[in-house]
């Protein structure tokens, strides 16, 4: 048996972060939940986001499996997520884009993979406030940082053969940063046979509109990834189906794309997918391949049914329902 940091997290989370302990315990994974909190349920009771405990065991077990918290907008609130993402420097945020079950979908043929720089950028919270009229936010760029996922971009490339590795910036515009970003990748491009593609990120939003299938890696920075990924997901049936995870050098937090979701906290009608394909990526890198696949099987049976959808995919199905689903097909 291995352990797992599980954080079910805000809004929704609770209810998905039930759902794949549900089909765990069906399908009896050997994996233990060590389930501590985080969010704004925890600072409600001890007035801390993040608890030490959190801390505590997530350097004990190295893994976890999480689920959305809610970050306050405005002032004093950096976002727990980016803050738990640098405090472990979990440097590579890699999202597989691809359908999960036979939806209605208008491209048959989406199949990439994106990383995203999970450090630096816009994100790195350097923020001043010069008067009531004008604030700033310093956009960073390093080489170092820019070095290390554009090759993970490109050794994943390699390792399964993927067609190519497209990097996206603005590089014309912000000829400084974005101008860094894209000079490391022709550099780090030399070292492979994979062939590197360059586009600007207004011409990516386009083009993975209108043409989607001709992307396969794709590597860019931090916000753009964000974007981008959300985007990806509108590609696939939505937040509600898209997985993603958080990779430093010795600690993984694997992770959905989607947020706490308010507007449908507490009714019962989360789409638990996404965070269920998260917890089969989690598995594939445990060495549980096996267990993932019967649960992407279950999933893509279960969906394709128009019958035994859940409401974001236009179904009837509550969370529990199509769970219960889930199950069953993963049963038989
Ligand atoms: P969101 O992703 O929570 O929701 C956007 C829309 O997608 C909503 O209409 C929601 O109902 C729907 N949706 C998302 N996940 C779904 C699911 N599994 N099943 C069915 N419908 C789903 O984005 P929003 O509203 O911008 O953010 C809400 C909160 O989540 C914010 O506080 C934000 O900071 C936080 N957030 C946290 C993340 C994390 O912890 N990794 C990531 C993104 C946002
Ligand atoms: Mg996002």
């Amino acid at each position: 048996m291995k352990t797992v940091t599980l954080i079910p997290g805000d809004g929704i989370g609770p209810e998905i972060a039930a759902a794949v302990k549900k089909v765990f315990e069906a399908l009896k994974v050997p994996v233990v939940f060590e389930e501590v909190n985080a969010g704004k349920a925890v600072f409600e009771r001890e007035g801390t986001y993040l608890p030490d405990a959190l801390f505590e065991s997530l350097e004990r077990n190295k893994i976890a499996l999480k689920g959305p918290i809610t970050t306050p907008i405005g002032h004093g609130f950096r976002s727990l997520n980016v803050e738990l993402r640098k405090k472990y420097d979990l440097y590579q945020n890699i999202r597989p884009i691809k359908p999960a079950a036979d939806l209605p979908m208008k491209f048959d043929d989406v199949d990439m993979v994106l990383f995203r720089e999970n450090t630096e950028d816009l994100y790195a919270g350097v923020e001043e406030v010069i008067s009531e009229n004008e604030a700033h936010s310093i956009k960073i760029i390093t080489r170092d940082k820019s070095e290390r996922i554009i090759r993970a971009a490109f050794d994943y490339a390699a390792a399964n053969k993927r067609r190519s590795v497209t990097v996206v910036t603005k590089a014309n515009i912000m000829k400084a940063t974005d101008g860094l970003f894209l000079d490391v990748a022709r550099d780090v491009a030399k070292d492979y046979d994979v062939p590197m593609k360059e586009i600007l990120v207004d011409n990516m939003a386009m083009q993975m509109v209108m043409n989607p299938g001709q992307f396969d890696v794709i590597v860019t920075e931090n916000l753009y990834g964000d974007i981008l990924s959300d985007l990806g997901a509108g590609l696939i049936g939505g937040l509600g189906m898209i997985p993603g995870m958080n990779k430093g050098k010795d600690m993984a937090i694997y992770e959905s794309v989607h947020g706490s979701a308010p507007d449908i906290q507490g009714k019962g009608i989360a789409n638990p997918t996404a965070m269920l394909l998260t917890s089969c990526l989690m598995l594939d890198d445990m060495g549980e391949g096996a267990s993932a696949e019967k649960i992407r099987r279950a999933v893509y049976d279960v969906l394709s049914n128009p019958d035994t959808r859940t409401a974001d995919l236009g179904g009837k199905l509550s969370t529990e329902d199509y769970v219960r689903a889930l199950i069953e097909r993963v049963g038989e």
